[in-house]
């Protein structure tokens, strides 16, 4: 396993949605009310950026279709079209002054 830093913790703050990319993987780190959350970057239903979701009291909403999954683990909560699955979640890592995550040295494709 390896450390992948993504953000220097005096860049977040309570409105910060951010996506990343590493390799083939997108993420999407996100703050709200002090909440750190990193979730896979693009809609399981149809690829849609998800750092231009809304967030709102623990629920992100994709801006396409308005599936709507929880922050904490990407469950799905609600899909107006076909079923899909949730979103991927990482644990943050901290490490120094920044946070990031632990992933394989090979990723998966
Ligand atoms: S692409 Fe996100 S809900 Fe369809």
């Amino acid at each position: 396993m390896r450390f992948y830093p993504l953000e220097k913790l005096i860049n977040l703050h309570d409105d910060y949605a951010r996506q990343f990319k590493i390799d083939n993987l997108y993420l999407l780190l996100i703050q709200r009310e002090g909440e750190r959350y990193l979730l896979e970057g693009r809609c399981p239903h149809r690829g849609h950026p998800l750092d231009v979701a809304t967030f709102s009291e623990g629920v992100l909403e994709c801006a396409l279709h308005h599936y709507r999954f929880a922050m904490a683990d990407g469950r799905l909560l609600h899909a107006t079209e076909e079923p899909c699955r949730g979103l991927r979640s990482y644990d943050v890592v901290y490490q120094g002054n920044e946070l990031g995550l632990m992933l394989e040295e090979e990723l998966e494709q």
